[in-house]
This record gives C-alpha cells, sequence and structure tokens, in this order.
C-alpha cells in the first residue's frame, strides 16, 4: 500500500496525511521534513543554500534519521540529534526551497525516501514531488490544493496557537514565493501527476478531506483515476 500526497505549502497536506496513516495503520513521512533538516544543517555550517556542492558534499557525509512515531508523526535527528522542532524556525522556512532546488540533494533524498517506503508494509508520503518522482508506481495519488490566501490564513492561526505571531502579509508574501521557487525549479518541480486525485481544499474542513481521502481510498485505484474529482470533497 503507497500513498502519495503532494500539494503547495499550507494545502493541509501533513495534518490530513498523518490522520489518514493513523486510521488506516500505516507509516507516515514527511519527505519536506527531510528538505528542512538539510537546510538547518547548512544554516548552521555556514554553507551557502545556494552551493549544490558543498550542499551535497554535507548530505553525503550527515546522517539523517525519520522516527515514525504514531502519535508524534515524525520525530527528525541529524548526526543523532532531534531537530524535530527547530526546523520549523523561520530561518528554515526562508531558505528551504533554495536548498530543495539542488538537484544534488534531490537524489539523495530520493534514494533515501524509496529506501523508506521499501522497507515498509505501507507507507503515505508526503511533498512536493512524491507521485511525480519518488513513488511514481503508487496506486493512490492525491495533490492537495488551496487558494494562497486560505494557506497563509492556517498557517498564520497554526502559528498563533504556538503563540508565535507574525505580519499575516509577511506570511503570504513567504508562501507565494515558496510556491514559486518549488514550481519553477528545474528538477522534480511542484506539479500534480497526471494520474492524481486533485483537491481544492479551501472550503472544507480537515475532517471533511480526510473522510474524502479514506472513502476513495478503500475503493479501487483504478475509479480514483477515473473520478475527476477536483472540489468533490463531501
Ligand atoms: O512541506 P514543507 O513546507 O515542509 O517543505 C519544505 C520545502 O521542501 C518546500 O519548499 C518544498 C520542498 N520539498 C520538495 O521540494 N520536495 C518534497 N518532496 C518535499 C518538500
Amino acid at each position: 500500500m503507497q500513498i502519495a500526497i503532494d500539494g503547495p505549502a499550507g494545502a493541509g497536506k501533513s495534518s490530513v496525511a498523518r490522520e489518514v496513516a493513523r486510521r488506516l495503520g500505516l507509516v507516515y513521512l514527511d519527505t519536506g521534513a527531510m528538505y528542512r533538516a538539510i537546510t538547518l544543517k547548512a544554516l548552521n555550517e555556514g554553507v551557502d543554500v545556494n552551493d549544490g556542492k558543498m550542499l551535497s558534499r554535507l548530505t553525503k557525509n550527515c546522517k539523517l534519521e525519520v522516527v515514525y512515531d504514531d502519535s508524534l508523526g515524525n520525530r527528525i535527528l541529524m548526526d543523532g540529534n532531534d531537530i524535530t522542532e527547530e526546523i520549523r524556525a523561520p530561518r528554515v522556512n526562508q531558505n528551504v526551497s533554495l536548498v530543495a532546488k539542488s538537484s544534488e540533494v534531490r537524489k539523495e533524498l530520493v534514494h533515501l525516501q524509496q529506501a523508506i517506503a521499501k522497507k515498509t508494509g505501507g507507507i503515505i508520503m508526503e511533498g512536493r514531488d512524491i507521485g511525480t518522482n519518488v513513488l511514481t508506481d503508487a496506486p493512490y495519488k492525491f495533490f492537495l490544493s488551496a487558494d494562497v490566501e486560505e494557506r497563509a490564513r492556517r498557517r498564520w492561526v497554526e502559528m498563533k496557537e504556538k503563540n508565535v505571531v507574525v505580519p499575516f502579509q509577511d506570511l503570504l508574501e513567504e508562501i507565494a514565493m515558496r510556491d514559486r521557487i518549488d514550481q519553477e525549479r528545474e528538477d522534480a518541480p511542484l506539479r500534480a501527476a497526471p494520474d492524481a486525485c486533485v483537491i481544492d481544499t479551501t472550503s472544507y474542513s480537515f475532517e471533511e478531506v480526510v473522510q474524502n481521502l479514506l472513502e476513495m481510498i478503500r475503493s479501487a485505484p483504478r475509479d480514483l483515476q477515473k473520478k475527476s474529482c477536483s472540489g468533490e470533497v463531501r
């Protein structure tokens, strides 16, 4: 069982993927966290986030581990240290799309993601290129989107709940910029796979999106592909 979930920042992929994995008893992998981990290490070591060669060396020489926990989601370990919280820092947000542009970094991380998928009985993997590049044979592929204002609003609320208050306009601009970099990069840009089910979550609740995915996963994969499911969340 392999399920690919892609989409832009703030579309609700992580929380939806985690909940669907929990309800189906599958492992969940947040691949964005892996790009974030490399970004944090580069920033801490003063490596230029635009220098592909240096980033490649750094990626090959580090020990990146993702520990799956049913209740906590993914814990990220870098060289033995738990960096799960640190990879969400604003300085990582601002630089991660640049690191994710590097083909060398992508090659290493995609390899690791595919190896993790092979080891598991069933996995839900979430990111930007899972359906198009990492798990191309996955029988279930979803692309979650939402308009950019709504995605920024969700992120703002999420951050406020953690007592981090940032100006809404700054957040909106940052998300729009990350979308642009992710969509325009040469290597595995953010795209819906041709056989993915595209769901616009703008006007749906978290539970409605989860239910909709579960319903489609329980139906045959070929039904999923035939269905034109844009905006069909019930
Ligand atoms: O989902 P996120 O915001 O944690 O992702 C962080 C960055 O990593 C984002 O700019 C896109 C990039 N990314 C990617 O290029 N490919 C993936 N499979 C996952 C994330």
